[in-house]
């Protein structure tokens, strides 16, 4: 009888469940610069799987002696998640992935071949030989592993005719997920919830494997497109903190786990990741990989819980939900930043000082409303220490 792989079994307990398949760690680094130390890939897989990923793709074993060691190191330290590598579709990756993953308690094997018209073309192959080579070499990989995930890569650019039939050829060589990769973000929403309804509907056995996306940001649609993929029947979304990746990046892991908590009223689907969790490991990916966060980045982003203009500042006091979606706290931050600059209002500053240990009012609180609104010009932002000053300034000359 075959076994059901762990993946697999947490779907069936929980039909509402999507799967987090982290791949940080292998197309994160990928981007060119983000290279992290051995040691710093064991930290970041110890977060990712302290935190509740289901998968993570620690590394690419034959790339180099180093990726096997990390792979292999992050395979005998995880806990809980599932621990993949990469392999191309030839048996000398496969079994030194194998022989990297082996030491995991879930262990999964990722095996992939450019299967679009432009992508056949490198290797040289005809349709033929390649469907023979993914016959091939997912039988073998599933012969090592229970848990074997195929992606055709370069998917949604190739002909649906020829993508059925490698998928299906997959599937009956014993891959247990099928991955969708979307390799140069060139799908859109619509299309992309469409090819994974359409595989689902017309693969034979299509019922015997986890469907899974995987996209890239080259037009800015790569979270859209995920979850448009879960919302056609996809159940696994592979993704990266922060979106690290090669070019624009990856589907960002803390835009797809607080879309589908804050929006669960339209997208129904659960995933396991404590999101109180996100910025720290958003502030640990950024130091080691050395990719600072855009100050506007969703989510993790300095300035995605941060409110300068009065109007905001005001309506944030009174009620935190005027503009925000959501709570500072449920991504790891202790709470809002309320920014005082040029655009903020008496409101914020009474608050601010009041924080600081002033309590002022009347002719005392316009006063300092004048002098701060004349540094605010001079600053882009004033500081705790700046209204201090200004404090003092205002108590002598006051
Ligand atoms: O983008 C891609 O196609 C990939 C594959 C290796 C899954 O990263
Ligand atoms: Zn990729």
């Amino acid at each position: 009888m075959t076994r059901i792989d762990p993946d697999r079994a947490a779907l069936q307990a929980e039909p509402d469940r999507v799967l987090i398949f982290d791949t940080t760690l292998r197309d994160g680094e990928q981007s060119p610069g983000a290279t992290m130390t051995n040691a710093e890939k064991l930290e970041i897989a110890q977060m990712l799987d302290d935190m509740g990923v289901d998968i993570i793709e620690a590394g690419f074993p034959i790339a180099s002696e180093g990726d096997f060691e990390a792979v292999k190191a992050i395979a005998r330290a995880s806990r809980n998640a599932t621990i993949c590598g990469l392999a191309r579709a030839n048996l000398a990756d496969i079994d030194r992935c194998w022989e990297a993953v082996k030491h995991a308690e879930s262990p999964r094997i990722h095996t992939f071949i450019g299967t679009s018209p432009l992508h056949r073309a490198i290797p040289d192959l005809t349709q033929d030989e390649m469907a023979e080579r993914i016959h091939e070499t997912v039988t073998h990989a599933r012969n090592l592993c229970d848990n074997v995930q195929w992606s055709p890569m370069d998917a949604t650019r190739t002909e649906w005719d020829y993508l059925r039939r490698v998928v299906e050829i997959a599937i009956r060589a014993g891959a247990t997920t099928i991955n969708i990769p979307d390799t140069v973000g060139y799908t859109a929403p619509v299309e992309s919830a469409d090819l994974i309804r359409r595989l689902i509907a017309e693969v034979e056995d299509a019922d015997k494997v986890i469907f899974s996306t995987h996209c890239h940001n080259d037009l800015g649609m790569a979270t859209a497109n995920s979850l448009a993929a879960v919302a056609g029947g996809a159940r696994q979304i592979e993704c990266t903190v922060n979106g690290l990746g090669e070019r624009a990046g990856n589907t960002a892991l803390e835009e797809v786990v607080m879309a589908l908590k804050v929006r669960n009223d339209i997208m129904p689907w659960r995933t396991h990741v404590d999101s109180r969790k996100i910025m720290n490991i958003s502030r640990r990916v950024a130091t080691v990989s050395g990719f600072s966060v855009q100050y506007n980045k969703a989510i993790v982003g300095k300035n995605a819980f941060a409110h300068e203009s009065g109007i905001h500042q005001d309506g944030m006091l009174k009620n935190a939900e005027t503009f925000e979606i959501m709570r500072p706290e449920d991504v790891g931050l202790t709470a809002t930043n309320i920014v005082l600059g040029k655009h903020s209002g008496r409101a914020a500053l009474r608050s601010k000082l009041k924080d600081l240990g002033y309590e002022l009012a009347g002719n005392q609180l316009n006063d300092m409303f004048v002098r701060f609104k004349a540094l605010a010009d001079r600053k882009k932002e004033v500081f705790d220490d700046d209204l201090i000053a200004l404090m003092r300034e205002s108590e002598i000359e006051g």
